[in-house]
């Protein structure tokens, strides 16, 4: 696959570790399947990269939420992956050992393993000699997340490394639009406590979607593109329809229309499925609502249903940073 385009500057410092936070992210957003994702301020992942004589990546430890779920195997770990995928492009002459640290638990539906393949490109990167472009890095680290989600997707790693809001143009030739969300626009996350496996929740999904399906995800997904340039929120959260994707994962996500339903009543400007869930995601305009009481009274939905449920209110996020 080429890359022909993405936005963003990259660090070039070169040194013999570094440690870097890597963001969640919230894709889909509604209409925009596999096309629209947005970093989120927090949770984050924190990766440590230390060059070592010998080629190849490892992972020496996992550590945080869910990390006794995740494998340690390099060919199976998607900051491992990617990493190595940064090495090989970058002519490395060595390899790395990777310390990780999660910010949120694996099948959330925002951008768990998306977190960590960014990271761990964006950490391989800042120790190569002639760093990859901007481009050349989302796509190692969309390679990284593959081998978790079982599809190539962008929507994850892009705003992961890029920040804001991204808009995956094309996939093949691999080309990303980048743009900076409204100040105003706040983020609560609610995250019950099932697990939705990336891979199953892709499997369900339709292999044809009707005309008049197409017609509707093509106005809303515009609008809402336009609703992120102008600065608009009541227009980006009225474009937050999916009519195709989320019936779909419908069964897998308990409460699911509830939870949109109930964040809408309490001021949200909008709601959506959390990529392949069971995230449940409401924007709203931080002027006017109060997040944190959209935030309680979506988990108190959850626990009353016998679910335990965990929050954030948070806002839209500037991607990878260095941290040491
Ligand atoms: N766009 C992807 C999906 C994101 O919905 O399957 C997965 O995190």
């Amino acid at each position: 696959m080429l890359v022909e385009g993405a936005t963003g500057t990259v660090d070039t410092m070169s040194d013999e570790r570094a440690v870097v936070a890597s963001p969640c992210t919230v894709s889909n957003l509604g209409p925009g399947f596999d096309v629209f994702g947005m970093a989120l301020r927090q949770p984050e992942d924190r990766i440590e990269a230390r060059m070592t004589p010998e080629p190849g990546v490892v992972v020496e430890s996992i550590s945080g939420p869910g990390s006794e779920a995740i494998s340690r195997d390099p060919d199976q770990n998607s900051a491992a992956v990617a990493a190595a995928v940064v090495l090989e492009r970058g002519g490395a002459d060595f390899g790395l050992a990777l310390r990780i640290t999660k910010g949120v638990r694996p099948f959330s539906g925002i951008g768990s393993s998306g977190a960590s393949a960014a990271g761990g490109a964006y950490a391989a990167n800042l120790l190569l000699e002639r760093p990859l472009s901007m481009g050349e890095m989302v796509l190692a680290a969309a390679k990284g997340e593959e081998v978790i989600a079982g599809g190539l997707h962008a929507d994850n790693v892009g705003p992961a490394l890029m920040g804001g809001f991204v808009i995956v143009r094309s996939y093949d030739p691999l080309d990303l639009v980048r743009i900076t969300p409204p100040s105003n626009l706040g983020v609560v996350v609610c995250m019950p406590d099932v697990s939705v496996s990336t891979k199953r929740a892709r499997a369900v999904l339709p292999g044809t979607v009707p005309l008049k399906d197409m017609i509707f995800h093509l106005g809303h997904a515009a609008s809402l593109a336009v609703g992120m340039r102008s600065g608009d929120v009541p227009l980006i959260g009225k474009s937050m329809r999916d009519v195709v994707i989320e019936p779909a994962r419908a069964p897998l996500n308990p409460y699911l229309a509830e939870a949109e339903a109930l964040a809408r009543e309490r001021g949200a400007a909008g709601s959506f499925l959390g990529g392949s869930g069971p995230c449940v995601i409401a924007i709203f305009d931080t002027d006017l609502v109060d997040g944190e009481g959209i935030a309680e009274a979506l988990v108190q939905m959850y626990e009353s249903r016998d679910t335990q449920a965990t929050s954030w209110v948070t806002t839209w996020g500037y991607g990878c940073r260095r941290l040491e």
